[in-house]
């Protein structure tokens, strides 16, 4: 199964279109496999309030690493409702082959609906191993290697930080689109060209990666 989820505030937006790629790819290619799609800016995940940390913590305290037995930690009407929010989330993760996430880099790092989901679906010692994620994403400047805002990408970094160290996750790949405020942003007219080729990069690698029969990738980064 496909669990896709985009998370620009923007309907009209690129990372929006790289996720489109890679989802019709892999449809085309997995007939019958299962979609799930989620908009998380148009029907955004709360944020987790205290009965969530209450689950939280009685999962950590019981030692409970099966995903399967968090739901004995909703031992009150308050973590109940809490886990009623939960629940189909994290469903659709664990039952996803591959985890599809279109997001714009806001602020030098994820818009909080997306950490909002994150924060949602994760618990401690949680492994999501045999999984593949994917992140297609958009961005105003230029964070590749060697540019001078490459310590500033906090938002490829945390990500794939987080899958690895925390999900255990192996496969993480990346496809970014970069330079989009080249079609704004007056001062940086001159870079246009390399947006659109970097836009049309992206385009073309999130559709490869889509219609891959195997496993989408080893883990790759692809920054056009
Ligand atoms: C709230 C906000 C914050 C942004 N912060 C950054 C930033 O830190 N670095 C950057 O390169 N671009 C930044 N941008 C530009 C977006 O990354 C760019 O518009 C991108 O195309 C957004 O993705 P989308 O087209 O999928 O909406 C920001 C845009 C918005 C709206």
């Amino acid at each position: 199964m496909l669990l896709h989820l985009d998370a620009s505030a923007r309907r009209s937006s690129f990372s929006r279109r790289l996720s489109k790629a890679y989802a019709d790819a892999w449809r085309a290619a997995h007939p019958g496999a299962g979609y799930v799609y989620r908009d998380l800016a148009a029907d955004p995940v709360p944020h987790i309030g205290e009965a969530w940390t209450e689950l939280c913590d009685h999962v950590l305290e019981n030692e409970i690493t099966d995903i399967a037995r968090y739901e004995e930690a909703a031992t009150t009407p308050a973590r109940r409702a809490a886990w009623a929010i939960v629940k189909p989330l994290l469903d659709e993760v664990v039952a996803a082959d591959v985890v599809l996430i279109g997001t714009p880099m806001y602020n030098f790092s994820i818009p909080s609906s997306l950490k909002a989901w994150i924060d949602q679906i994760t618990f401690p010692k949680m492994s999501l191993k045999g999984r593949s994620f994917v992140v297609t994403g958009a961005r105003g400047g230029a964070y590749g290697p060697g540019t001078p805002r490459e310590p500033y990408d906090h938002e490829e970094r945390y990500l794939r930080d987080f899958f690895k160290g925390h999900f255990a996750v192996e496969d993480v790949t990346f496809v970014h689109a970069e330079l989009v405020n080249a079609r704004l942003d007056p001062a940086l007219f001159h870079l246009r060209d390399r947006h659109e080729e970097s836009l049309a990069a992206a385009l073309e690698t999130a559709s490869s990666l889509g219609s891959a029969l195997a496993s989408p990738s080893s883990g790759a980064e692809i920054r056009s």
